[in-house]
C-alpha cells in the first residue's frame, strides 16, 4: 500500500483479483471527491458507469427519462447517487440538471453524455425510405443532447478553469454498415463535435473526449433486433441478452472475451481520472480492434 494512502481511500478491485493466488489487489479510488453527471445512467452502458464511479469515490448524479430505474439505482447507491430526471434534448432539463448538481455538490468535475438512441431498426433501412421525423429525433437525443450537455457543463467549469467531458460515440461513428442511417450520422457527429469542443475548451484546462463502443448487449442492442417495431425502453430477458453476446462474439476481432458494458465504463473511468490528465479531443474505441482493419489476406 503507498505510505500515504489510508485504508478508506482504497478499494479491493474484486472482479480484477486472481482467485488462483492469494494476492488481494488493491486499487486506489481514482475519483474521490468528484462529482459527475452520467445522462442516460439509468441502465446499460450508463448504469455501469455510474457503478464504477461511485465505487472509485465519485458522487454521482444519475440523469435519465427512466425514473423506475433511474431512483431505484440512485437509492442502492445512496448517498453516493441521486437521480434526476432529465430528457437531455430539452435545455430547460439539461440546465436545470446543472443547477441541480451545482445546489446538491457545489460543482461539477465530469460530465459524462451517454444517453442515447438507436432509433428505428426493424423499418426504414433505406435512405430511399428516409424518414425525416424519426431523423430528427435521433439527432435531438444523440447530438442536440451532447452538444446541450457540453454547452451548460462548460458554463460551470470554466471559470473553475478545470473539467472532464466524455460522451459516447460507437464504432458506428468510426464507419460505415454498423447502424441506421441517423444513428451512424448521430455518432460520427458525436466524434466531430468531441473534437471541435476540445480544440475550445483546451484553454480553460477542460478535457473533452468520447469513447466508441462495439456491440454491448443491452436493450437498445436487444431491441434493435427484435422483429416489432421502435421500443427503445423496453426491458431484455437473460436469454436475450446472452444470444446478443453470441451474436456479437461471432462479429468480433477480438476472440476469447466478450464485450460488457463493464469494460466501457472502466474506459470512462480512465478518461475521467488523472490517468489521463493530457488526453483530449480524443476518440478512445473499444471495440477489440473490430474499426482498425479488413483482414483480406487471412493474417
Ligand atoms: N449497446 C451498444 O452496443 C452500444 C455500442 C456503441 C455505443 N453505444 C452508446 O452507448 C450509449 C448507451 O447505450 P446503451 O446500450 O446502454 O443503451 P440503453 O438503451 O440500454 O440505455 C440508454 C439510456 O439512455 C436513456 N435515454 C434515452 N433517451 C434519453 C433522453 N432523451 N434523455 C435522457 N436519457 C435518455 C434511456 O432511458 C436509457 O436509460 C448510447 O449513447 C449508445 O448509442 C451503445
Amino acid at each position: 500500500m503507498p505510505a500515504q494512502v489510508t485504508p478508506q481511500k482504497m478499494i479491493q478491485g474484486d472482479d480484477l483479483v486472481d482467485k488462483n493466488t492469494t494476492t488481494q489487489l488493491l486499487l486506489l479510488r481514482r475519483l474521490e471527491e468528484k462529482v459527475a453527471i452520467i445522462t442516460g445512467g439509468a441502465r446499460g452502458i450508463g448504469e455501469a458507469i455510474v457503478r464504477v464511479f461511485v465505487k472509485h469515490g465519485a458522487k454521482a448524479v444519475i440523469a435519465d427519462i427512466a425514473d423506475a430505474a433511474g431512483i431505484a439505482l440512485a437509492n442502492s447507491l445512496a448517498p453516493s447517487a441521486v437521480y434526476v430526471r432529465c430528457d437531455v434534448s430539452s435545455e430547460e432539463d439539461v440546465e436545470m440538471l446543472i443547477n441541480r448538481t451545482i445546489s446538491l455538490y457545489g460543482k461539477l468535475d465530469i460530465l459524462v453524455n451517454n444517453a442515447g438512441v438507436l432509433g428505428n431498426q426493424s423499418k426504414r433501412k433505406s435512405i430511399i425510405d428516409f424518414d425525416a421525423g424519426e431523423f430528427d429525433r435521433v439527432m435531438q437525443v444523440n447530438v442536440r443532447g451532447v452538444a446541450l450537455g457540453m454547452k451548460h457543463a462548460a458554463k460551470v467549469m470554466m471559470p473553475r478553469r478545470s473539467g472532464c467531458i466524455i460522451s459516447m460515440a460507437s464504432v458506428a461513428g468510426c464507419m460505415g454498415g454498423l447502424g441506421p442511417h441517423a444513428y451512424t450520422a448521430s455518432k460520427h457527429a458525436i466524434i466531430g463535435l468531441t473534437k471541435n469542443t476540445a480544440c475550445e475548451l483546451g484553454q480553460y484546462g477542460i478535457r473533452v473526449n468520447c469513447i466508441s463502443p462495439f456491440g454491448v448487449a443491452t436493450s437498445m442492442l436487444i431491441n434493435a433486433w427484435r422483429s416489432s417495431d421502435q421500443v427503445d425502453h423496453e426491458e431484455c430477458t437473460d436469454l436475450e441478452a446472452e444470444e446478443m453476446e453470441e451474436f456479437v462474439r461471432g462479429l468480433a476481432n477480438l476472440k476469447g472475451v466478450t464485450l460488457k458494458a463493464k469494460d466501457v465504463a472502466e474506459a470512462a473511468l480512465y478518461m475521467a481520472s488523472e490517468e489521463s490528465r493530457y488526453i483530449s479531443g480524443h476518440n478512445l474505441v473499444v471495440d477489440g480492434g473490430f474499426t482498425s482493419f479488413k483482414n483480406c489476406v487471412a493474417l
